[in-house]
């Protein structure tokens, strides 16, 4: 599959599915079973700053950042259902946002050296061009500019449960590595009654692509939350995954 195909598969899913997904993975989380803002604090005092969200989605992070005080909100998604229901969402909570359909791999028609932050939730990892796209997003940002976003952790799709005639065994609960950390090839994955496109890339690769494009790491942060860490007893299976490995992963950095 060449890159406007797998664009192209996501972007259908996203159209038909996006009710599924309201307001699922987004401010104040960063990802299941992991420390949220309200602990994490990376973005610190917004008011009246300008800010930009890729992949904004259903619009909850701007609706949460709009109640933070923010200043100028605008967001990007490949899916205009998803930015009616941003819209609509920030219509009927008295706020309003730039909300443009377009692909973060494409030069964004938004100011350069303009935003105070740039950050997506669950969205960076969709690109088909990790470069091309950390790239823009620094030219979008002032210097000085944060940048934060967060995605599965890479270890979340390589380990799996032991699995015995397509059935998940956690009798003995034992994970096993189903996958290569160094397969960053791209792989569909049922979902629904659809499919998406998607590719596993190492920490590394975001961590050097983010120093290429000029950014300095302050924060990378690889955890789980308090309610996986320290619950006993029954625990679905992702919070007994989220016992021993990070789900998500979230990365904070500032323009150099
Ligand atoms: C998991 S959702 C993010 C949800 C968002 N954080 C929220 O608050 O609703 C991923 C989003 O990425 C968008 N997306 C996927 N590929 C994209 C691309 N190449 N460019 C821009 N948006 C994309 C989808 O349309 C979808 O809305």
């Amino acid at each position: 599959m060449d890159n406007k195909d797998i664009i192209e598969t996501n972007k259908k899913y996203w159209n038909e599915h996006a009710d599924l997904w309201f307001g699922t993975t987004a401010l104040p989380e960063y990802g299941v079973y992991f420390p949220t803002e309200d602990d994490l604090h990376l973005f610190g005092d917004i008011r009246g700053k300008n800010m930009l969200e890729i992949c904004c989605g259903s619009g909850h992070s701007l609706l949460y950042n709009a109640e933070r005080g923010a200043g100028e909100l605008w967001g990007i998604d490949l899916s205009q259902k998803q930015l009616n229901t941003a819209q609509a969402l920030l219509k009927e909570n008295g706020y309003s946002a730039n909300l443009l359909c377009a692909k973060m791999e494409d030069e964004l028609d938004v100011p350069k050296d303009y935003f105070d932050y740039v950050y997506s939730i669950y969205g960076i990892g969709w690109t088909t061009d990790l470069q091309g796209t950390l790239n823009k997003i620094a030219s979008y940002l002032k210097k000085d500019g944060t940048f934060i976003f967060s995605w599965h952790h890479t270890l979340n799709y390589c380990i799996a449960w032991s699995c015995k005639d397509r059935r998940v065994v956690v009798d003995d609960n034992k994970l096993v590595m189903s996958k290569s950390y160094f397969d960053e090839s791209y792989f569909k994955m049922p979902v629904h009654d659809s499919e998406i496109v998607l590719c596993n890339r190492k920490i590394s690769t975001y961590i050097n692509a983010l120093a290429k494009a000029g950014f300095f790491v302050e924060q990378l942060i690889e955890a789980s939350d308090d309610t996986a860490l320290n619950s006993e007893g029954e625990l679905d299976l992702k919070a007994q995954k989220a016992k021993m490995l990070p789900l998500s992963f979230c990365i904070k950095a500032r323009k150099m």
